[in-house]
């Protein structure tokens, strides 16, 4: 049967020509000019696939993501994000969106996205039913890159707890493979025919976290016309991975406290207690002892899920590693998009080792998918890989600080020089830490937005839309 994709933008010709393109690639597509529609469209008729654009009047594409995310979490969404708005992508990015094209954008690279995303929709719809899989379906293959000391140290850990029914605790920056490892613990498990079920605790609405965990009765609130069960009932005899568990609200994390302690809990609006055997992954990219201190998270919560802390390294900590990753998804890529790319050259390999990848392996594996994607010969050179990169973006050498060997020169200059330099670096680091959030690195720094976007243009930093 053909995929459904569900193309939502306010711009009706933006609309028609999307759908004509995809309609030829074989797709079923429907339209709708706002997230109210979409939504509609949804509930009606389904989709495997949503593409939306974030601006638009009535509901918002990225409130429709976030509706999508907490009623239908197996429909993957595409955002179509504004050139330049690294922040709004990175936000999409968090509530849950599968991936995300910036305007203006080829036909190729969203056709693309949106293959990829079908598979996924394909592969979800598989897993809801907590069924062993059948014979002969092929299992996903996890594949932990990495011979680094730092990886070789969690292969063995992952190796070692696989088969133990000890909570993990894994914490790591965004995109540095917190999920890779927990789809690893249950693959690597006695678990392995039994459910993985994940939630993204960071994209449920908070008066819907304790329905999603725990499931409601008919009746429990308005919009509740049938009873459905949790995520730790459908986990059970499985593995349940509660991915970024810092974001669970304060008054939920008793609630989980208890399930976990007891393994026995009550659907929302319901009296019967249920019992699971359920082996609990939790994840999150937030420093959770500072979580603590400031009062955001419960320490016994804390001290119950981190019975096996497993901590990812950033991507800029193991550049030894990057290599090999190249080397990975170089074939991943081959044989995925069917292209016949045989090596990367020396000099594009030197550009990827230098930079700094405040968005981990996430982002350098999508830097080479679309490489690979656009690549016209067998080889990527430093010239294929994005601007950005190149000219060091977000760039791993800072020009050195305090360098002041050499005779004196005018006072006024050098002092400027050096000032912008610590500048510079400063906003660097901050952009590093947010993921490129730029008005998260503004409070950071306690400057303004705009200020902070004058600066980055000013450093060449990264483009800037206002
Ligand atoms: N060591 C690795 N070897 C091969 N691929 C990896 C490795 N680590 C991560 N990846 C790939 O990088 C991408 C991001 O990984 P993953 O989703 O597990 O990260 P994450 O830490 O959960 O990120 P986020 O915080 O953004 O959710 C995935 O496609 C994953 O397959
Ligand atoms: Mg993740």
């Amino acid at each position: 049967m053909a995929d459904r994709v569900l193309v939502v933008d306010d711009e009706q010709n933006l609309r028609k020509v999307l759908a004509a393109t995809l309609q030829r690639e074989g797709y079923e597509v429907q339209v709708a000019a706002d997230g109210e529609e979409a939504l509609a469209a949804l509930e009606r008729d389904g989709a495997d696939v949503i593409v939306t654009d974030l601006v638009m009047p009535r509901m918002d594409g990225l409130t429709l993501l976030r509706r999508v995310v907490a009623r239908h979490p197996d429909v993957p969404v595409i955002v179509v994000t504004a050139h330049g708005r690294v922040d709004r992508a990175v936000e999409a990015m968090k509530a849950g969106a599968f991936d995300f094209v910036a305007k203006p954008f080829e036909t190729a690279e969203l056709k693309a996205i949106i293959a990829k995303a079908a598979r996924q929709s394909d592969e979800n719809a598989k897993n809801v039913i907590p069924e062993a899989p059948q014979e002969g379906t092929a299992r996903r293959y996890t594949e932990i890159v990495g011979r680094g000391a730092r990886m070789q140290e969690l292969q063995q850990i992952i190796g070692k707890v696989a088969d133990a029914p000890s909570t993990v605790l894994i914490q790591g920056e965004s995109g540095t493979g917190k999920e890779l490892v927990a789809t690893a613990l249950h693959e690597k498990s006695s678990r392995r025919d039994r459910p993985f079920i994940k939630i993204n605790c960071a994209a449920i609405p908070r008066d819907l976290v304790e329905a999603e965990l725990f499931g409601f009765e008919k009746g429990a609130f308005t919009g509740a016309v049938s009873s459905k069960p949790g995520r730790f009932e459908l986990a059970d005899g499985g593995t349940l991975f509660l991915d970024e568990i810092g974001e669970v609200p304060l008054e939920m994390q008793v609630k989980l406290l208890r399930a976990i302690q007891e393994s026995e809990f009550e659907r929302v609006g319901g009296v019967k207690t249920t019992r699971v055997e359920v082996r609990l992954i939790a994840a999150t990219s937030r420093d959770l002892s500072k979580e603590i201190i400031a009062g955001r998270f419960r320490e016994d919560l804390f001290y119950r899920l981190n019975v096996v802390p497993v901590f990812l390294p950033p991507l800029r900590e193991r550049r030894d590693d990057i290599p090999l990753l190249v080397e990975h998804f170089r074939q991943k890529y081959n044989a995925r998009l069917k292209k016949a790319v045989e090596r990367v050259d020396d000099e594009a390999l030197q550009a990827l080792a230098a930079y700094s990848w405040p968005g981990n392996i996430r982002e350098l594996e999508n830097i080479l998918e679309r490489t690979i994607l656009f690549a016209e010969g067998t080889t990527i050179r430093a010239a294929d890989l994005p601007a950005s990169l190149r000219q060091g973006g977000v760039a791993a050498e800072a020009p050195p600080l305090h360098s002041l060997s050499g005779p004196p020169g005018p006072l006024k200059e050098i002092v400027r020089e050096q000032v912008q330099a610590i500048e510079r670096e400063l906003i660097m680091r901050g952009l590093e830490v947010t993921s490129g959030n730029v008005t998260r690195t503004a409070r950071l720094l306690k400057i303004s937005r705009k200020s902070l976007q004058m600066k980055m243009k000013e450093f060449g930093l990264r483009e800037v839309e206002s």
